[in-house]
């Protein structure tokens, strides 16, 4: 199966050296489908040409997250999670690019640019026929979170102290979704509204499977092959308020 690999992405210092970094990853994994989905009002010159640069099968879209969902407002209209509009309209593009009944195999997979993912992963993901679960190191406090999985290799629950109690207890870099699933449930997308913190991929998940049909990868989730590092934000206080450096050189 191709895997489709979803990416949000928006402008900042760090964005050419975050994509170059995930594309570099990207292009150790065999049938590949990247699709790279820009926050912003036009698709960027920077990445239009990132991606043209790049060997990789690539699909190049974008959408702007509304100004008044990127801060909080009041509190009775928290921010739309980051990353969030544009991963709808990734798995949009793939309900309207794919048939239900296409043969085409594939897995979907949301990636966002400044994760770090191990080979092995993409290989772990590709034999997934709903939806499969792995630990993710790095996020809710921990080391790493993971899925709890019985001796019958079944998932029960989840390893995590930040509310364990929700429906799928898991990072957006801990699961993969077979693309037929996504194409049978056209209704199903991550909820924009009224989502509390930790709760956008249980909205989605939810959707798609029962815990019962999660199927743990990484040797039963007793390995970790993806973290969730954050970049660190450059200190440009040299710059002035003008700009020391040439702004017409790309970083
Ligand atoms: C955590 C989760 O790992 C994310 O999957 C989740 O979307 C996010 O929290 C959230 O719920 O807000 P975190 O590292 O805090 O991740 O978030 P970022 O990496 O800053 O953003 C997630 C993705 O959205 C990235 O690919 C980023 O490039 C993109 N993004 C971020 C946008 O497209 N627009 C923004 O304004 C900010
Ligand atoms: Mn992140």
């Amino acid at each position: 199966p191709t895997i489709h690999v979803i990416s949000p992405t928006y402008s900042r210092p760090v964005q050419k050296a975050e994509l170059t970094r995930l594309a570099n990853t990207l292009l150790h994994v065999p049938n590949l489908h990247w699709i790279l989905v820009e926050d912003s009002k036009r698709r960027s010159t920077l990445v239009s040409s990132l991606l043209q640069e790049t060997r990789l099968n690539y699909t190049h879209l974008n959408v702007e997250t509304p100004r008044n969902y990127k801060v909080r407002v009041d509190s009775r209209d928290p921010r739309i999670p980051r990353g969030t509009i544009q991963r709808n309209l990734a798995i949009r593009w793939l309900r309207e690019t794919f048939s239900e009944n296409s043969s085409q195999p594939g897995i979907v997979y949301f990636a966002d640019d400044d994760n770090t993912y191990s080979l092995e992963l993409f290989e772990e993901m590709r034999s997934t026929k709903k939806v499969s679960v792995w630990p993710v190191a790095f996020v809710g406090g921990l080391r790493y979170e993971s899925p709890k999985v019985n001796t019958l290799g079944k998932v029960y629950g989840w390893k995590t102290v930040f509310d364990p109690h929700r429906p799928f207890a898991i990072d957006m870099a801990g699961f993969a979704v077979n693309l037929h699933l996504i194409l049978s449930k056209p209704r199903a997308y991550f909820k924009l509204h009224g989502v509390k913190g930790g709760y956008q991929e249980s909205s989605l998940l939810k959707e798609l499977v029962t815990l019962s049909d999660l199927e743990p990868k990484a040797a039963n989730c007793t390995k970790v092959l993806v973290w969730h590092t954050r970049t660190e934000k450059p200190v440009l206080v040299n710059e002035g308020k003008k700009g020391f450096t040439d702004s017409n050189v790309e970083i």
